[in-house]
């Protein structure tokens, strides 16, 4: 009867103490690669090389790190806001235990240089399917609480989440359709352009919905929790929301201006990015709006800073992208640091900073606490992803803006001004900045697990009597 009464915080600490794991590995790879670029003597075999090691930072960070992030906070919310604890019994454990496997897999097929070539999507139809299974018992779960719940409604940051994991499930299965060769190399089911467009839509909407839809669901839940305010406006989340995933599904073909995909099919792209705009923007104003009458809380509260400057960053990287949709724009901004630039401002701007503020206020309730071991050390931790992300991306974009200038330049003859390998060596300050503003951040992640393993320490794991009814979350 005793744990009928409790919500399941077992797997939302599993899942909490392993995002900050895999974002200090996935962080540490990322600024590995980023010295490679420095210092290419790092490239000293095969499986340490920039090529192989490049994807394995990408998908530990996204699907390691932010995955773990959602699979935390989205069982956390889902089961709050649904004064209901987790449904699906053994399906919960393998939803732990199956997306660690599958990270493993990751870890040790990537750089054996065990890849599909398709991009956030490079592992091999083995891992796929199991990366299905784990997925639709994910969907179980999720929904088999919604579905229990003890609320008359459903909860805005559900809506999000829940949105986050149909397409997803879409996204995979659509995208991922191959056919198998031997255990580890399989072929595209499509081919030529298709396969590009499918591709796109795909890695697109990867942004959309499992770096963007995702991480809004803890903006409307962690926000308002922190700072102990309703969020500013339901009517904008209602229209937010439905606007942001309709408009998502058309954008993919920004990512193909100038090749040979139909140029109708670039403008639809174009156009529905700027169209974008506004959603998200909508998502960002509701967010920071939530604080109105409790701004002085800014001052002290490093939880709140975190959760704050990511969606200022949110609104940066989402004024960035429509722009550099433009096709006149991604003339010059395609191939260049100007897009990794955008990608860091959204990913460590935005995907980190939202994850690691939604942490800081769960994990010391996960252990029977009211705060962090140290607030001083996450106040310190903020600083530095903060001046690591902004040396980042504005080292990028100088770099970036500098390379499409100098990749255009033409002399009067009409030969170009500069060999490409000039551009390259122009580029090596900025990327030493990368490599520093990187390391910064990973230096914070690393505090933060101290910090993290000092509040647990000590400090029984404590699962929270499930509200009554209708009773407030
Ligand atoms: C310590 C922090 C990080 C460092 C130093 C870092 C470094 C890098 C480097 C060097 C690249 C390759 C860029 C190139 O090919 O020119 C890269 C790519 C990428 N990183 Fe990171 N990264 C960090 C954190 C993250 C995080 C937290 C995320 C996501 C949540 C992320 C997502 C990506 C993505 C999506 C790409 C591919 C970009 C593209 O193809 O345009 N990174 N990163
Ligand atoms: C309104 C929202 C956004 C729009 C319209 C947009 C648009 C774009 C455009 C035009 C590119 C460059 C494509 C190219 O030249 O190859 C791009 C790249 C990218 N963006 Fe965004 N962006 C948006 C928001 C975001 C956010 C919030 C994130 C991260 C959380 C993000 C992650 C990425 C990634 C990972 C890439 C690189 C893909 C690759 O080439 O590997 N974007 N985006």
């Amino acid at each position: 009867m005793q744990t009928q009464a409790t919500y399941n915080y077992k797997v939302v600490r599993q899942f909490a103490i392993m995002t900050v794991v895999w974002g200090i590995v996935g962080m540490l790879v990322g600024v590995f690669i980023a010295s490679e670029l420095v210092w290419p003597q790092l490239n000293a075999f095969e499986w340490l090389s920039y090529g192989r090691l490049r994807p394995l930072h990408t998908n530990a960070v996204i699907f390691a790190f932010g995955g773990c992030a959602l699979f935390a906070t989205s069982y956390y919310c889902v089961q709050r806001t649904c004064h209901a604890r987790l449904f699906g019994g053994p399906l919960i454990g393998f939803t732990f235990w199956g997306w660690q496997l599958i990270i493993l897999l990751a870890a040790i097929s990537l750089p054996l240089g065990i890849t599909t070539g398709k991009e956030y999507a490079e592992l091999e139809w083995p891992i796929d399917i199991l990366i299905t299974l784990v997925w639709v018992s994910y969907a179980i779960v999720f929904f088999g609480t919604i579905a229990v719940r003890k609320t008359p409604h459903i909860y805005v940051a559900n809506w999000f989440f829940g949105a986050m994991i149909i397409a997803v499930a879409l996204l995979h299965l659509v995208n991922s359709a191959e056919i198998p060769v031997t255990l580890t190399k399989s072929y595209s089911a499509y081919a030529g352009v298709q396969d590009a467009m499918v591709q796109w839509w795909y890695g697109h909407n990867a942004v959309g919905f499992f770096l963007t839809a995702g991480f809004l669901g803890m903006m409307y839940y962690f926000v308002p929790k922190q700072a102990e305010r309703p969020v500013y406006s339901y009517r904008l989340s209602v229209v937010h929301f439905w606007a942001l995933i309709f408009t998502y599904m058309w954008a993919g073909p920004h990512h193909l201006h100038y090749t040979a995909l139909p140029d109708w099919t670039q403008s639809v792209g174009m156009i529905f990015s700027l169209i974008l705009l506004a959603p998200s923007w909508g998502g960002m104003i509701n967010g920071i709006m939530t604080l109105s009458g409790a701004w002085h809380k800014l001052r002290d509260d490093p939880i709140l800073k975190f959760l704050i400057t990511s969606l200022s960053f949110y609104g940066m990287s989402t004024f960035e992208g429509p722009m550099m949709s433009i096709k006149t724009v991604n003339a010059l901004s395609h191939y260049t640091d100007w897009t990794v630039g955008h990608v860091h401002s959204g990913a460590l701007g935005w995907v980190a900073m939202v994850s690691i503020g939604s942490l800081y206020y769960m994990i010391p309730r996960l252990f029977g606490q009211k705060e962090m071991w140290s607030v001083k050390l996450i106040t310190f931790h903020f600083w530095l992803a903060t001046l690591g992300t902004v040396l980042y991306i504005a080292a990028l974009w100088i770099s970036g803006v500098m390379q499409g200038l100098m990749w255009r330049a033409v002399n009067p003859d009409g030969t170009l001004t500069y060999a490409f390998v000039e551009s390259v060596k122009a580029s090596y300050p900025f990327w030493t900045i990368r490599v520093l503003g990187g390391a910064m951040f990973l230096v914070g992640m690393i505090i933060m697990l101290y910090n993290v393993i000092r509040t647990a320490a000590g400090n029984k794991a404590y699962d929270a009597p499930v509200l009554a009814p209708a009773g407030a979350h």
